[in-house]
């Protein structure tokens, strides 16, 4: 018996490079660290030493019988300075996607995800329209040499997160409050994607490529308030829907700018959705509604918004959804399954054609500026040791798998005995 049906939904685990991979790298995110930009003072040199663990990484997907990995790439490794390409760096990607296909596990592989070598932070990154350029060579790089093992593509992960989190609050690197430098990042990121869908489209005819956009529900504290409605709105558009259809459209609305040069199209062949959370509005900007439920950073757990934003999306870009991240802090896996259980009730209801689901993430990682103190793996990572232990999420994520669903059993062992924080408790 089922507790819940997946099939036509494939599952599998998502991971970023900088997130996990270690290493001495001078990339924007190392450079912030070394600041002492990181909450609990650790640094991306540590995180899940994934580089040196790949062989034993791959094999634990494998054993997990995980069959669809999103991976990414770290730019300062490939090309540690401006037009200088690391040939091994490049051979230690090869032989990663090359043994994740021989695991059976397929590559979904992101450009780009927040992260930028220090020589191109320094020449201003994205706010230098040099950097384009800089970025096409890298696509244009990466795809030749892992076309042969990969043929699903996302140039850009989360855009409007990325853009605003570093140049409108200040909190990720390089660290600007500037409305106008936010705008002109946003615009450039659309760009970026654009190109890099022509471009790897040119280089593997066969490719999909989509965006990984962070979408979420912006909902008004009081619905009978016409102020937090209009707030609500209005933040839902600024903060996700005009960057969305830039992206995936070519139509650069107020307030971003069509660059030069840009045709309307449709550059997308599904569409990313990465879900946490939803938002509650009063006045322009996000906020959390009390007594909810929350995780351990206190972001709401809302399932239904799922596929609240996927239909929107769909709506919209009707295309394949691959939900490309969905996942949650629980420092103590103490609710993760249930986060699970109810994210994967929603796709199993749903009408929608969501044909992936990433959980993110597959071990614990270095979440940013949170270090590593916000875990939200399905694998324990004991970032001392670098020991992997599967959690009982973990364990819980390879039944599914291996049912294409929830069985009864599996519901009463791992869900049913678990139970959400509320954000009445003190945390
Ligand atoms: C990002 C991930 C991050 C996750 C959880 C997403 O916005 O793409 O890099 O770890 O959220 O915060």
């Amino acid at each position: 018996m089922k507790a819940l049906d997946l099939a036509g939904c494939e599952l599998g685990v998502a991971t970023a490079a900088t997130q996990i991979e270690g290493g001495d790298l001078d990339t924007n995110w190392h450079r912030w660290a070394r600041a002492g930009r990181i909450t609990d003072g650790s640094s991306p040199a540590r995180a899940a030493g994934h580089w040196e663990r790949v062989a034993q990484d791959t094999a634990l997907l494998a054993e997990l019988g995980v069959r669809h990995y999103r991976m990414g790439i770290e730019w300062a490794r490939v090309e540690p300075s401006e037009g200088v390409w690391d040939e091994a760096a490049l051979a230690h990607y090869r032989d990663e996607v090359a043994g994740l296909v021989a695991a059976g596990v397929r590559p979904l592989v992101t450009v780009h995800h927040f992260n930028l070598p220090g020589w191109l932070e320094d020449a201003g990154g994205w706010l230098n329209p040099a950097t384009l350029a800089h970025f096409d060579r890298l696509v244009t790089r990466i795809v030749t040499e892992l076309k042969p093992w990969v043929s699903e593509w996302i140039p850009i992960n989360e855009p409007n997160v990325y853009a605003t989190k570093s140049y409108l609050f200040g909190e990720w690197p390089p660290g600007e409050r500037s409305l106008r430098g936010t705008l002109s990042v946003m615009s450039a990121l659309a760009h970026a994607h654009i190109r890099a869908y022509l471009l790897i489209h040119r280089l593997q005819p066969e490719a999909k490529v989509g965006s990984a956009s962070h979408l979420r529900v912006f909902a008004p504290v009081d619905r009978r308030n016409p102020w937090h409605r209009a707030s609500a709105a209005i933040t839902d558009q600024l903060f996700q829907r005009v960057q969305l259809r830039a992206m995936n459209t070519g139509r650069f609305g107020l307030p971003l700018r069509r660059p030069a040069g840009v045709r309307p199209g449709r550059y997308y062949d599904f569409q990313g959705v990465n879900y946490y959370t939803r938002s509650t509005v009063r006045s322009i900007g996000d906020g959390v509604a009390t007594d909810v439920d929350v995780n351990d950073l206190g972001w709401e757990i809302y399932p239904a918004g799922l596929i609240e934003v996927c239909r929107w999306v769909h709506a919209a870009y009707p295309a394949p959804i691959y939900i490309t991240e969905n996942g949650t802090c629980d420092n103590t896996d103490a609710f993760r399954s249930r986060y699970l259980y109810e994210h994967l009730a929603q796709i199993a209801a749903s009408d929608l054609p969501i044909e992936r689901y990433y959980h993110w993430c597959f071990t614990d990682n270095w979440e940013w500026v949170e270090g590593e103190a916000a875990r939200f793996g399905l694998v324990h990572t004991d970032f001392e040791s670098q020991q992997r232990t599967v959690k009982d999420s973990g364990r819980f994520y390879a039944d599914i798998i291996a049912n294409q669903g929830v069985t009864e059993a599996a519901h009463a062992r791992w869900v049913a005995g678990q139970t959400y924080p509320t954000n009445k408790e003190a945390r």
